[in-house]
Formats: structure tokens, sequence, C-alpha cells
């Protein structure tokens, strides 16, 4: 692992009633349930869907994190583990995480997503969202949003079944991760931009990122103006 390692998990937290600036590295959030129908049609999404650099100053509610997560690689086929993204024989070699700020049920911090059990895992505390930025070239959109995903490629994961073919298979999957967070997130009134033009080794820096995990995408997120 590079630099700081998660701590044991210690139970997994209501989100009713909890101070967020009581939690610890390692604790687990339940999120909650991601809604599974209604909303705005794929086709007018499709149609709407832009790439969006600037936000409006309110939060996100954790409603719209957990949708947001949900539509990234959330498992919408519990018998069997599928998720909302194909994969590769099904070997999920994408991570997800999330730095946050200003939700009141949480703390600052970079945040795990666990498509099992659809919780929250706390990494990172506090606000890493200048490091990042710096580490994507400056693009201000990253320092400007409250929430910002990170979707990161484990290529071991499928290269065990796959070999050399891996890495186009995991890159390819995180294009159909963003693509699905662009589409729920216009149907929420969210905006985002996929973001790829960063260093490498500064994002897995700011994130505390394992070594065999190869950031792909940044996509802060906000409310449209
Ligand atoms: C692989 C990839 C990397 C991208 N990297 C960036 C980026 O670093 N910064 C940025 O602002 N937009 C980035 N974009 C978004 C494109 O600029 C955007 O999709 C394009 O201008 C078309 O606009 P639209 O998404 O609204 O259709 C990227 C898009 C892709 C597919």
């Amino acid at each position: 692992m590079r630099g700081w390692v998660a701590g044991a998990v210690m139970m997994v937290l209501p989100i009713a009633g909890h101070a967020g600036s009581a939690m610890e590295p390692g604790t687990r959030i339940a999120l909650p349930e991601a809604a599974q129908s209604g909303g705005m049609s794929v086709t007018q999404a499709l149609r709407e869907r832009r790439s969006v650099r600037s936000y409006g100053p309110e939060p996100l509610s954790l409603q719209e994190i957990a949708q947001l997560l949900w539509a990234a690689q959330g498992i919408s086929e519990p018998a069997q583990g599928f998720r909302t993204a194909p994969s590769a024989g099904a070997t999920f070699p994408l991570e997800v995480d999330l730095l946050v700020t200003g939700i009141p049920e949480l703390r600052d911090g970079v945040y795990r997503y666990r498509p099992e059990g659809h919780r929250l895992e706390l990494r990172v505390p506090g606000d890493r969202r200048g490091p990042l930025q710096d580490a994507a070239h400056g693009q201000s959109s990253i320092g400007q949003a409250p929430v910002v995903m990170v979707i990161s490629g484990v290529i071991p994961r499928t290269a065990r079944r796959y070999g050399a073919r891996a890495e186009r298979y995991v890159h390819m999957e995180a294009g159909h991760a963003g693509q699905n967070v662009y589409l729920q997130g216009t149907a929420l009134g969210i905006g985002t931009v996929v973001i790829g033009a960063f260093r490498d080794d500064r994002v897995a820096a700011a994130l505390n990122l394992d070594r065999s995990e190869e950031p792909l995408y940044i996509l802060p997120l906000g409310r449209l103006r």
C-alpha cells in the first residue's frame, strides 16, 4: 500500500443522528437505497447530457450521492452481483472513490464506495480537492465541486482471465461507468465532466491509492446553475 492504510472497520453506522465529525478512518456509512425506477427517460438524458465545469453552491444530498454511486458501480442484480455498468467476464476491476465536502451526515474526506452492501468507507479524512486539482493541471472544476468522484482500475483483476487484453477492457469499463454517471446526473439536475488529463502519481498520492489502483477518470459533481 502507498502511505496510509485504512484501519480496522469498527461498525456500519446508520445515517440518522450521526455526527460526521466523529468518524474515524475505516468507518462504514450505510447509504440510502438508490431509486430503481422513475426519473427522466434515457432518451431525454442522452439528449440533454453535456460536460459541465461550473456548479451551483448548494451541497449534494446523501440520497443524490447514493444514486450517483449506484449509477457508477451499483449492484443491480444481487443474485449474481452484476452491476449497472457491464464488466468483462464480470471481473469488476473498477474502484470508485468520492471526495466529499459540506455534507452534514459525513465528515469531509475521501470515501471508497463498496457496491456489496451499498456503503461508503472513510479512507482519508479532510478536504483533498486542492491536491487533486493540482494533480489535474489546476482544472478548477475539481476545486469548485462539492463532491468529486474518482474511478480507478485494478488491471490484474481482469488480467487473471484475459491476459494482455485486460488493460483495454478496464479502460473501456471506466467509460461505461463515466457515461452512467453523466446520464444519472443529467436526470437529477447534477452536472459533471469526465477528466482524463492528470498526473497519475499525483492523483494516487492525493487519494492514498494502492499501487494496483490506476486512476482513470475524475468526475467533479455539482448542481446545474
Ligand atoms: C477520455 C476523455 C478525457 C477528457 N478529459 C477532460 C479533461 O481533462 N478536462 C475537461 O474539462 N474535459 C475533459 N473531457 C470532456 C470533453 O472535453 C467533452 O466531452 C467534449 O468537449 C465534448 O463535450 P460534451 O461532453 O458536452 O459533449 C474528456 C472527455 C473524454 C472522453
